[in-house]
């Protein structure tokens, strides 16, 4: 087979790919407990309410009518409405169904948006700044172009009973003029950190400066699905393009992602979606736009999704402290998103190497150095962390902890 470039992008294998094929094998050995992957937890009352709704809509047609019909290239008109009204009704966003376009997830949102602002440029290479890392994952082999993303190591601030948070290191960050698009997550997956509203303000000052538009991602972020801790507010402007996803909220499988920008970006992102794929799903935003009709959407965030992921971070950092006792472990202070970071102090091997001594004793988690978009080495930080998902059940965590301590007592002694 002979691929063009454009091909053997994708004929690599890449830290993405290398995750999920650990993942599905670690789903078919039986025992292994999974702090890897980043699906959302099954959360009974969530699936309650999500079952009556397809029944209703099955018995209405609404099921039906939106499996058999396409929708507008800019997604399903009575939900893009709705969201608009819901938006500009919570928080005052002057906007209205033509600042939103609906996609296939998030994932294929940024996949448009990153090779829609970087890469060659009349003559010029842009770039896609992260001003933060760690970050997410998905980000990393987005681009078609090699060294498209660039990207600042965040700033460490020291909190007490061995916390620490991540911040936008201002004084380093450098944007110049090769920055086509700067790009967030808030929450930050993999670390549960959560940019400050002045931190946002910075970084939209940094970016109206340069006139370039700045990406929040918002796939755990308010007003849905809500898993955030922390009191902060949802930012948006003519500037921002924010990004959010009805994954976390618990449907992955109907693959919607759902974007809030400018009206120009918005025509471009319909006329892009018309092109290289007719029209974005519509199941996803049928459920979800009648749980906003019948006011359910809120109170299933605000009741019971973030409640259960607060509860679950707090039980994650509780069992860790009882089972590891040291000051050499340094957790990042849970903020948001369904992620704990965790730092090893001389640990004395890289977590590269510690992810497969755990692996081999029964636990799936993420070495750190994976979630650095845009350096160009793998830094004694990166290596000093990993990534571990708290959705599962109380006693899968007991297990994955007790092997993690295990472990960990193996390298520090
Ligand atoms: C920060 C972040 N953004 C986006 C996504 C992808 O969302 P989607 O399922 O809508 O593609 C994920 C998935 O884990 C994520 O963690």
């Amino acid at each position: 087979m002979k691929f063009s470039d454009f091909g053997e992008h994708y004929n690599g294998y890449s830290g993405i790919t290398h995750l999920m094929d650990d993942l599905s094998e670690g789903l078919a050995q039986p025992g292994m407990v999974m702090l890897g992957g980043g699906n959302p937890a099954v959360i009974p009352e969530v699936h309650a309410v999500l079952g009556r709704v397809i029944e209703q809509l099955r018995q209405s047609g609404g099921l039906l009518d939106a499996l058999s019909n396409y929708d507008a290239p800019q997604g399903r008109a009575g939900f893009l409405e709705a969201l608009a009204d819901y938006f500009r009704e919570r928080y005052g966003w002057p906007i209205s169904r033509r600042n939103i376009a609906l996609t296939h997830g998030s994932q294929s949102s940024f996949f448009i948006l990153f090779n829609s602002f970087a890469g060659s440029t009349r003559g010029f290479q842009k770039r896609i700044l992260i001003p933060l890392v760690p970050e997410y994952i998905g980000y990393c082999d987005v681009g078609l172009e090699k060294g498209m993303i660039v990207s600042q190591e965040a700033r460490i601030q020291d909190l007490e009973d061995g916390f620490f948070k991540y911040q936008v290191d201002f004084d380093q960050l450098q944007a110049d003029d090769s920055v086509g698009l700067i790009c967030v997550s808030r929450p930050t997956n993999p670390s549960g950190n959560v940019l400050t509203d002045d931190e946002c303000r910075q970084l939209d000052g940094i970016a109206r400066a340069r006139q370039v538009p700045l990406l929040i991602d918002n796939a755990y972020g308010t007003p849905f699905p809500n898993i955030i801790f922390t009191e902060v507010s949802p930012f948006w402007n003519d500037n921002c393009i924010v990004c959010m996803s009805l994954s976390k909220l618990g449907l992955p499988g109907a693959r919607t992602g759902i974007v809030i920008a400018n009206e120009d970006l918005i025509r471009y992102f319909s006329n892009m979606t018309a092109i290289t794929s007719l029209a974005p799903a519509g199941l996803g935003a049928e459920i979800v736009g009648r749980l906003i009709v019948e006011d359910a959407l809120q109170p299933l965030c605000d009741d019971i999704i973030r409640p259960f992921y607060h509860h679950r971070s707090e039980l994650a950092v509780r069992l860790l402290r009882e089972a590891i006792d040291d000051p050499r472990l340094r957790i990042h202070k849970p903020e948001g998103s369904m992620f704990l970071w965790l730092w090893f102090e001389d640990l004395g091997i890289s977590t590269t190497e510690l992810y497969e001594r755990l692996k081999q004793n029964g636990l799936l988690v993420v070495p750190g150095k994976y979630f650095f978009p845009g350096q160009q080495l793998v830094s004694a930080h990166a290596e000093s962390c990993v990534r571990m998902n708290y959705a599962q059940s109380e006693s899968e965590l007991e297990k994955g902890i007790a092997i993690l301590a295990r472990e960990l007592q193996a390298c520090w002694t």
